[in-house]
């Protein structure tokens, strides 16, 4: 066997959910064992839509870590109809690293979300004077959109829209499916996006098998063709400063995971996220280029100091649970059951 071990600055998770109550409990050790911070969504079942909500889930999040230094940072969720009052306070005060557009109906609880973009320009103008960031869900979701498409139907109707009324903001195009998007990404200025693992390793075959949809596979944006997971390991294993880690680890619950396309969408893969992206990396012959997407790019794109401790992580071979449960909750893990080839020591 091939024995190595390589050691990195430690990593920061650009997008992730932890939820409430007991999922928050049950998964939150998986984000702290490796990262030094993590952009935690607003996407609960209350959207946080204020600073006061804000604070209150951070601590909620805090208390959940004994001692330890892990920093939660939580965007604004974006409403039509925000309290720009308490939005720019909050901005100012740090409570928020930026806002987060979930266009209404495209992903879990999303159904607060912004309906026409037009109706928040005065939102991105706050963004855009305090030098913040606007995280963006990059999908446009219509009847006659096919799901495959909704990346760049959000792109074309939508982000070169923005980017020319503010061409200053930075923008993050989150969990960056399609070749598409990444080609956007990288054309334009003040863009990054973060790339999942998944998007990385799976493709729409493994999601829709015989008509049925392997709900553990499922997450929004949808996986799609081998030509875009190809782009988006070319651009992640480039050391492009413009892409970084953002593993969009989204657990529920497995009686939420059906077959069918009622299924929530969300891949949990916190319990082995940077092992998979240490496999792929290594795969593109690119472990050279792996802090850069996990640990450097991330912070310079957001203005953050650059953590100080190593983590290091081994090639040694493991097989990872099924399943991760305590006696209120189970939850399928991404590679669940399967063997890796990384350990974080
Ligand atoms: C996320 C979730 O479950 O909250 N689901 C997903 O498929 N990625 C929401 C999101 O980021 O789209
Ligand atoms: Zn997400």
């Amino acid at each position: 066997m091939n024995e190595a071990m390589i050691e990195i600055i430690q990593p920061d998770d650009w997008h992730i959910h932890l939820r409430q109550e007991e999922i928050l409990n049950t998964v939150s050790q998986y984000s702290s064992r490796i990262n030094n911070r993590c952009i935690v969504m607003p996407n609960l079942d209350i959207p946080i839509t204020t600073g006061e909500l804000a604070n209150q889930y951070k601590n909620e999040i805090k208390k959940t870590f004994q001692n330890n230094s892990f920093i939660p940072l939580i965007p604004c969720y974006l409403t039509d109809s925000l309290n720009l009052i308490d939005f720019e306070e909050s901005l100012k005060k740090e409570i928020f690293i930026g806002g987060k557009l979930y266009p209404a109906n495209v992903t879990t609880n999303s159904e607060y979300g912004v309906s026409n973009i037009e109706k928040i320009y005065p939102v991105l103008e706050i963004l855009d004077k305090l030098n913040k960031n606007l995280l963006v869900h990059g999908e446009k979701n219509s009847q006659n959109i096919n799901i495959f498409d909704r990346e760049k139907y959000f792109v074309d109707d939508e982000l070169i829209k923005i980017r020319k009324k503010f061409s200053n903001l930075n923008i993050i195009l989150e969990h960056v499916s399609s070749k598409y998007g990444a080609d956007f990404i990288s054309e334009n200025n003040n863009m990054a996006g973060t790339i999942t693992p998944q998007h990385m390793l799976i493709t729409k075959k493994d999601v829709f098998v015989d008509d049925d949809v392997n709900p553990h596979n499922f997450c929004m944006p949808v996986a799609k063709e081998e030509k875009d997971l190809i782009a988006l390991r070319k651009y992640a294993c480039s050391g492009n400063r413009k892409f970084f880690l953002g593993t969009d680890s989204a657990p529920h619950h497995i009686k939420d995971k059906v077959p069918n396309l009622s299924s929530k969408p969300g891949i949990f893969s916190s319990p082995c996220s940077i092992e998979l992206y240490a496999e792929i990396f290594d795969q593109e012959n690119a472990l050279n280029k792996l802090e850069s997407f996990a640990s450097i790019n991330g912070p310079i794109f957001y203005k953050l100091p650059v953590n100080k401790n190593k983590i290091k992580i081994m090639k040694k071979k493991w097989i990872l649970n099924e399943y991760t449960t305590n006696n209120k909750v189970k939850i399928k893990n991404f590679y669940g059951g399967q063997e890796l080839n990384w350990k974080v020591l």
